[in-house]
This record gives structure tokens, C-alpha cells and sequence, in this order.
């Protein structure tokens, strides 16, 4: 009996737990690297999106016409604004691909030809904002995806640059 009672609570919490973290508030974590609630990092990313990925994603981060259907070896640009992939990520893989074009925890290399490395053009600081401020074309729904995707990946994110 108190060992039913006890598998119900645990289940009880669980359940609770799992619920919070999909459908509950999408409040940067602390643990998050970027963060799109920050009005003067989102800003200064608005400005470096704008001077450093619009050509190639968008200027509302809508990507490149076809993207869907370009091969990996001639890929077009991906949309950041929500209707992509890119929110699928968790926020050191974001910042890895940026930066590096590598990701340990993707386990996916973007093509070099077609995405530039960022490492020499732009320092950590500005990966963090342009990417803080590239959350913020996310709608609400894709926003709390990417919160629980970051909490699933919490103890890989490891950027390897840092
Ligand atoms: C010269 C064009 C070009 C520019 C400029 C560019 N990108 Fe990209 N980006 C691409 C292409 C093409 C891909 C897809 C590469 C692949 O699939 O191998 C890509 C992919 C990405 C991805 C991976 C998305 C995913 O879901 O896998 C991220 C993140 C990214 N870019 C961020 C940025 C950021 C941030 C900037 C500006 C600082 C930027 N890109 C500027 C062309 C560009």
C-alpha cells in the first residue's frame, strides 16, 4: 500500500516535471547561453544579424528560396526564424556552428563552402548576441521547444571554444 502510494507520487512528480519543462514558462534558465530576454544583447545582435547573416538567411531570417531541397554538398542557407531547423539545436551547438561550423553535440559539420566560419570575424560576445537576438523571430511554441531541447542537452553544453 505505501509502496503504491509512493510509485503514485513519483509518477505524480514526474509527470509534473516533464509538464513544466514543454509546456511551462519559456524564461531563459540560467544555465542558457543565450538570451533573447536581454534588450541591449538583443540589439547588438539585431545589428550584427543584420551586417553578417541577412545576406545569406534573410532579413527576417526567412533563408534562401529552396533551402528544403539543396543537396549537402551545395546547401542554400536554412530559415532562423522558427520555420527551419536552426531552434531544434541547443544553444552550444548554436553557437559551435557559428563559430566553428562544428558541433560535438550535433554531431553534424556544415558545410564550410557555404557557411562561413565565424571564429576570426566575430568574437564570443557577438556569437552570443546575434544568436540571442535570431530566438527572438522565434514564435512562442518554437521559444519553449528550444527551452526543453536545452534542458535535455543542460550537462553536454559545452561550447568547445570556451
Ligand atoms: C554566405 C552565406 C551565409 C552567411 C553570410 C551566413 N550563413 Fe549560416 N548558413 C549558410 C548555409 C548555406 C547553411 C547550411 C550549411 C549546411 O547545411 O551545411 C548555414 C547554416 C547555418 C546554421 C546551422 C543551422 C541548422 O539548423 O543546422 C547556423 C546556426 C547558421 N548558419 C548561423 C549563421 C549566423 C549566426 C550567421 C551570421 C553571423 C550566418 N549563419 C551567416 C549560409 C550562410
Amino acid at each position: 500500500m505505501v509502496a503504491r502510494l509512493i510509485a503514485g507520487l513519483v509518477v505524480l512528480l514526474l509527470g509534473g516535471g516533464a509538464f513544466y519543462l514543454f509546456m511551462g514558462s519559456r524564461e531563459t534558465p540560467e544555465n542558457a547561453l543565450l538570451n533573447p530576454e536581454d534588450p541591449q544583447l538583443v540589439a547588438m545582435g539585431r545589428d550584427l544579424y543584420a551586417s553578417e547573416c541577412a545576406g545569406c538567411h534573410g532579413a527576417g531570417g526567412e533563408g534562401q528560396a529552396g533551402w528544403e531541397n539543396a543537396s549537402q554538398d551545395n546547401p542554400l542557407a536554412p530559415p532562423h526564424n522558427g520555420s527551419g531547423h536552426t531552434w531544434e539545436h541547443p544553444d552550444g551547438a548554436l553557437f559551435d556552428l557559428t563559430k566553428t561550423g562544428l558541433s560535438t553535440v550535433a554531431c553534424r559539420t556544415l558545410n564550410s563552402e557555404a557557411m562561413p566560419k565565424f571564429a576570426d570575424t566575430l568574437d564570443d560576445g557577438q556569437i552570443y548576441a546575434v544568436l540571442s537576438y535570431i530566438k527572438t523571430l522565434w514564435p512562442e511554441h518554437i521559444r519553449t521547444q528550444n527551452v526543453a531541447i536545452n534542458a535535455i542537452y543542460a550537462d553536454q553544453d559545452n561550447p568547445t571554444a570556451n
